[in-house]
């Protein structure tokens, strides 16, 4: 496992684009798995800075999201079909048919689920995953108590995670209640991943993450058992960690 302390939001983004942008150079078809959240953002601005500046295409990309809310149609402005193709994927050339992103809305979960499953393992699995952490040490939306062994599954969120999350939406009430998510074990067959997070209020899911036992109580904890896993850190985020 590597820890990559940055030196601010920037830095951060600039590392996790550039570990897409060699991914992309050495595969143009490589397989990108996908995460939602404030975090991101800035990478997937480089990516687009990258594009357009020729360097990058995503022509031949396939994209997996890791989550999204139950109840939520893709036009929702909070569901992540819209935020994904707000800040992304409708700025570069990637193609709708190999955008995949969890439906918040179908009928029949058991099935749908094998079914995205199915499509990951179509495309040949995940060349490189990004992922945000939750405040509660979740990855995507694992929250704690979820199975190392999870695949993809439907969740109610964490307590937590609705406060934190409570800020995208008008009221806390409006925030969903339930989403449907990768599991663990669907996250951990990637055969790259990264992690960025910034800021204070991640500080004790990095040190649970990064130096706590592993297990369900922090999903992200996990990664420790992951043979390509990069942390990329502020120092805020970074704070808690001691050395070892
Ligand atoms: P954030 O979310 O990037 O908005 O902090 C991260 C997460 O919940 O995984």
């Amino acid at each position: 496992m590597n820890v990559v302390i940055c030196d601010d939001y920037q830095h951060m983004s600039t590392l996790a684009s550039r570990a897409f942008i060699d991914c992309l150079q050495s595969n143009p078809r490589a397989v990108l798995g996908l995460a939602t959240g404030s975090t991101p953002i800035g990478c997937y601005k480089n990516l687009i800075d990258s594009y357009k500046a020729g360097n990058i295409s995503f022509a031949e990309v396939t994209s997996f999201n890791l989550d999204e809310y139950i109840g939520l149609h893709r036009d929702h402005p909070q569901s992540y079909y819209y935020f994904m193709h707000q800040q992304f994927l409708n700025q570069v050339d990637i193609q709708s048919q190999r955008v995949f992103i969890p439906s918040g809305v179908e009928e029949n979960y058991g099935v749908y689920c094998q079914w995205y499953e199915d499509r990951i393992n179509e495309a040949g699995g995940i060349d490189l995953q990004i992922l945000g952490i939750g405040s509660d040490g979740h990855i995507a939306f694992n929250e704690p108590g979820t199975a190392l062994g999870s695949r993809t599954h439907i969740t109610d969120l964490d307590h937590q995670t609705i406060d934190d999350n409570a800020r995208f939406f008008d009221s806390k009430s409006d925030v969903p209640k339930r989403a449907i998510t990768m599991g663990v074990a669907t996250i951990m067959d990637a055969k790259k991943i990264i992690l960025l997070a910034t800021g204070e209020n991640k500080a004790a899911a990095i040190r649970d993450a990064i130096q706590g036992p592993v297990g369900s109580e922090c999903t992200a904890s996990a990664l420790q058992q992951h043979p390509n896993v990069t942390f990329y850190l502020d120092k805020a985020a970074a704070a808690l960690l001691h050395n070892e």
